[in-house]
């Protein structure tokens, strides 16, 4: 006779074993979903090595679509999630392979002048959107390669060009990645926009984007670059401070420091992004405008280096002026922007 105990092992055991079999069969049996993986790999380009590595990705593939799903449904959110080149993904992977891993934080702020300082919050523009006065380059990609800092630093040198010299430079974020060993710089691996500033000042500027094209990969630094753009120095917004973000974006492209390891930000797809959101830094973007939208809630326009097939085309709108002064995970943490 058997004892209850071990009848209801045995229940539990096979249960366990049943339902990871019909979970297995159900997936690989799921039509759909088998197409609509090949239909974005397809469309991604995407290649894997084997059968086995396939079903893998197609298990991942197949969580992510109902995650994003899920999420979209529930219908009470400002922003919503895409089926986008992360796809494939699991969190855990995405944090390793496209957000900074090696962003530290500085261990020692030393205080910057901050020029905007006596600047009135009242006589601001509501909008701001630097796009549209011809200050940002069209959305770049940064591939496999964990040198968002040198993007953000970028995307903000290019504004500062703009506005002073009236002229619009794609400049060279692979300068940054092979020649800039300074300071936490450290190329695919990870770095500061802050350390990006000083090695532009010190190296006498950047050089195009065409000139010293990028690779997604670490390589030898070629010197002797032209330089195409300088900076004379650079400022941190004082931290926690959404107000005095604000006053800075209103003059000119700003480097922001978010936690952009989440799931929404891995699938955001579009909408104001709100809610809970982590605060460890670990990705650089660039703070290119700031709005209302349609249902009142104050936004930041961001610049992503993702591509076009993340996001609003590339760009990213984050919830602006929320109770925590840390700012939408942690954006008004460690602000930072190149002066002329
Ligand atoms: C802001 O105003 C104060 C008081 O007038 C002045 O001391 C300070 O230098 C000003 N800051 C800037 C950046 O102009």
């Amino acid at each position: 006779m058997t004892s209850p105990k071990a009848f209801l092992l045995a229940i539990l055991g096979c249960a366990f074993l049943f339902s990871g079999a019909l979970a297995a069969r159900a997936l690989s049996d799921d039509s759909a979903m088998v197409a609509r993986h090949e239909q974005w790999m397809a469309q991604y380009s995407r290649v894997y090595k084997d059968a086995a590595e396939k079903a893998r990705r197609l298990e991942v593939f197949n969580a992510n679509v109902k995650f994003i799903e899920s999420f979209n449904a529930a219908g009470n959110r400002k922003f919503w999630l895409g089926v986008n080149q992360f796809a494939d993904l699991t969190n855990d992977e995405f944090r390793a392979t496209k957000t900074n891993k090696g962003f530290k934080h500085s261990p020692m702020k030393v205080p910057t002048g901050f020029r905007y300082e006596n600047v009135s919050i009242d006589a601001l523009p509501a909008t701001i959107d630097w796009r549209t006065k011809g200050a940002v380059t069209p959305i770049k990609d940064q591939g496999q390669c964990g040198c968002c800092w040198a993007f953000s630093a970028v995307a903000a040198t290019e504004g500062i060009v703009k506005i002073s010299t009236g002229k619009l430079i794609s400049l060279s974020e692979q300068e940054l990645v092979d020649c800039d060993v300074h300071g936490e710089d450290q190329g695919c691996e990870g770095g500061l926009m802050d350390d990006a500033f000083k090695f532009i000042i010190k190296n006498g500027g950047l050089t195009t984007e065409s000139g010293y094209p990028y690779t997604a990969a670490d390589g030898k630094c070629k010197s002797g670059s032209n330089s195409a753009a300088t900076i004379k120095g650079y400022e941190d917004v004082p931290a926690n401070n959404e107000a005095a973000l604000m006053k800075a974006v209103a003059n000119q492209p700003v480097s922001v420091a978010v936690d952009g390891g989440d799931m929404t930000f891995q699938f955001y797809s579009g909408g104001v992004m709100t809610g809970s959101c982590g605060t460890d830094l670990d990705h650089g973007i660039a703070a290119i405008g700031y709005g209302k939208a349609s249902d009142g809630t104050n936004y930041w326009l961001m610049k992503n280096s993702w591509g076009t097939t993340w996001g609003e085309n590339g760009y990213l709108r984050m919830e602006k002026d929320i109770s925590d002064k840390r700012g939408m995970c942690g954006l008004a943490m460690e602000p930072s922007y190149p002066t002329k």
